[in-house]
């Protein structure tokens, strides 16, 4: 069984310390956050947790999985930490416990089409998004929306609208942002952002000691010279911090 060598359940900081390792989960399809370079796991948030992991004085072991199944390992001890981009909303904020943000960003309207701009532009429209996502409540709520086609990876509903079966892909603007500097010949551009969004890392509901210590550890990787501003100008040429 995949989880079945290591032992992790419901740990709080002080197990963890005593371990020396915490256990992290992420998804690794998620360029340029968490995405596999050949066999390596990189990204962004991958580094931030690394450097975060570092000031913590603990080591990190990796678990990757399907993007949908990442908080609900939490609720099930199978890992102590997700870090996968997750926006803070309520409805999760019910089942897990964030903690400070990472970075902020938002939903971005990504299409062949320049004249699909807003939400009110959807009506009508068919759009692609990743399964479990924030991007899949906002395009559900989107007034006289068409269909809602979503796909366990991101990447295949960028595919979809690519390939034209659906009008219009919604995802981070990040996210766009990469596509479309490693991939000149797309035909697709970002016409509009639909919301923003605190992006955080997530632990088991109430874990508030291991919450603390990641967000100690957090707050002095992103204070001046600490790592976060240098990290986030070699992936994204700007600081990408909430502001
Ligand atoms: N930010 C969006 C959300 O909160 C998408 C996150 C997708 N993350 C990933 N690793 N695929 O749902």
């Amino acid at each position: 069984m995949m989880f079945g060598a290591t032992a992790a359940s419901a740990r709080n900081i002080d197990a963890i310390k005593k371990a020396g390792t915490i256990i992290v989960a992420t998804e690794g399809q998620y360029a340029p956050f968490n995405f596999f370079e050949g066999s390596k796991l990189s990204g962004f948030e991958v580094d931030v947790m690394e450097g975060v992991a570092k000031k913590m004085g603990v080591k990190i072991e990796w678990k990757t999985l399907g993007f949908d199944a990442l908080l609900t390992g939490l609720g099930q001890d199978r890992w102590d930490l997700v870090i996968a981009s997750h926006g803070i909303t309520e409805e999760r904020a019910k089942a897990v416990t964030f903690t400070d943000p990472h970075y902020c960003s938002g939903g971005a309207i990504v299409t062949k089409n320049a004249a699909l701009r807003t939400a009110k532009d959807l009506a009508g429209k068919t759009i692609a998004v990743q399964t479990g996502s924030s991007y899949l409540d906002a395009a559900q709520k989107i007034p006289g929306v068409k269909e809602v086609k979503n796909f366990p990876k991101d990447p295949d509903a960028q595919a979809a609208v690519m390939s034209d079966r659906a009008d219009a892909w919604v995802t981070d603007k990040f996210v766009v942002m990469d596509v479309l500097k490693n991939n000149k010949n797309t035909g697709l551009r970002a016409t509009g952002m639909l919301f923003v969004e605190k992006i955080a890392a997530a632990v088991s509901k109430g874990n508030d000691g291991l919450a603390g210590a990641y967000n100690k550890a957090l707050g002095e990787f992103m204070a001046k010279g600490g790592g976060y501003e240098a990290l986030s100008m070699k992936y994204f040429g700007e600081d990408v911090r909430c502001k």
